[in-house]
């Protein structure tokens, strides 16, 4: 066993490299399980490939080793995290590599999951399978960013959205869009990566916005809709409550107007009654704990100011986009203004600028 990188050939790492773009791929639409990147190699040849299935099974390494045409014996697998050895819902990985002839596995990371963390090298040792990890370490940890928040506390990774004008200002009556259709394009792609994307009531019955992922062809996989309306204020007459239905929709509230609960979940909304705090307020760390509970991994916020503010004071954003347009906009009586600029420059490193000659609009990722 090694785990020094210069142990490690070329080809290695663009095997390796070949299953983390897979594991990419498909992040964000493998339910509670990680998503997971395969390659088998034959005699210097690719002869399968697998990914984590939607929702999570099989487990990669299983679609790599059945998807082959090829005899496996002799072979070299590549995958992105540490195999499975237990009986879950699933038989362990590591199983199905000892039986199917593979000589040589190399891994990147361990799995943070206590009842796998290390155990499958000593397993697959034990059957003389040559095992080698910390292939592309650096790219996994980065790839599994919120597989380990999940793991490690039982939290979604939180994914924020903003879009800004050149003055700062996130609303104002005169206009509707603040960014440009690349933009768009990244908005509906991160509603397809995540599972769930919460706003506030307030922000709705503004706004009224649709929530759904419009990217041609990836429809179905728009996010569930979480509402946070404490007094029970959603419009009735809004896109979101007419489109509601069973499993697609949740609201966190704190009234107890009976006639209101009542017309909600005859739509098929789910209610969950939370406390609030002394300003009145729900602890939105509970919000995500028992987002959490009901299987979301992945939460996408498109809050207004005050709901960002709070998420970014609380820490409970992992990663924020913020989109700055070069328009300016012109402030009226009911203008809103980001100030969260600081508290994302002291606690956040960026990640990624997009620069504005490509796009029009800048786009900076943040992360914690
Ligand atoms: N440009 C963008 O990217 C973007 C994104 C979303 C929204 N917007 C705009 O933002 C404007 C609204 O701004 P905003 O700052 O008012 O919106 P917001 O932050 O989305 O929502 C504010 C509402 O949420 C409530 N709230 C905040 N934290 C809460 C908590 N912990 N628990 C329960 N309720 C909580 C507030 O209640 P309190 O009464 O206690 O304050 C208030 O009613 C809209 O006009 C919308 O168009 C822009």
């Amino acid at each position: 066993m090694s785990t020094k990188k210069d142990k490690f050939s070329s080809k290695d790492n663009n095997y390796m490299r070949i299953a983390i773009n897979l594991a990419k791929e498909r992040k964000g639409l493998t339910g509670e399980n990680p998503s997971v990147g395969c390659v088998i190699v034959k005699k210097d040849k690719i002869i399968s490939i697998g990914q984590t299935g939607f929702n999570g099974r099989p487990h990669a390494e299983i679609n790599a080793i059945e998807n082959s045409d090829e005899n496996l014996s002799g072979s070299k697998m590549y995958v992105t995290l540490e195999p499975c050895n237990h009986y879950g819902k699933t038989p362990p990985c590591t199983k199905s590599i000892i039986n199917s002839g593979i000589k040589e596995l190399f891994y990147s990371i361990n799995d943070i999951d206590k009842k796998v963390k290390g155990k499958s090298f000593k397993i697959l040792t034990k059957k003389n399978i040559k095992v080698w990890r910390g292939l592309l370490k650096k790219e996994a940890i980065d790839l599994y960013d919120s597989y380990i928040i999940n793991r490690k506390y039982q939290l979604p990774f939180v994914t924020a959205k903003m879009a800004v004008s050149k003055n700062k200002l996130l609303y104002s009556e005169k206009v509707k869009k603040i960014t440009n259709q690349s933009s768009d394009k990244l908005s509906h792609y991160l509603r397809y990566k995540n599972e769930a994307i919460m706003i506030s009531s307030n922000t709705l019955n503004i706004d009224n916005p649709k929530l759904n992922c419009r990217l041609i062809g990836y429809e179905k996989f728009s996010p569930k809709r979480i509402i946070l309306d404490k007094d029970l204020d959603i419009d009735l007459n809004t896109y979101i409550f007419k489109s509601a239905k069973k499993n697609n929709t949740i609201i966190f509230h704190y009234s107890s107007d009976h006639s209101k609960i009542n017309i909600l979940k005859k739509k098929g909304i789910t209610l969950i009654k939370s406390r609030l705090n002394f300003k009145k307020r729900f602890n939105l760390k509970i919000i995500l704990k028992k987002l959490f509970s009901l299987g979301i991994r992945n939460l996408l916020v498109e809050g207004g100011e005050k709901i960002t503010k709070n998420m970014l004071k609380n820490r409970l954003i992992n990663q924020f986009y913020l989109f700055e347009s070069l328009k300016t906009l012109q402030k009226t009586k009911k203008h809103v203004i980001f100030t969260s600029n600081d508290i994302l420059n002291r606690n956040y490193k960026v990640k990624t600028m997009i620069s504005p000659k490509l796009v029009k609009d800048k786009i900076t990722i943040y992360k914690r």
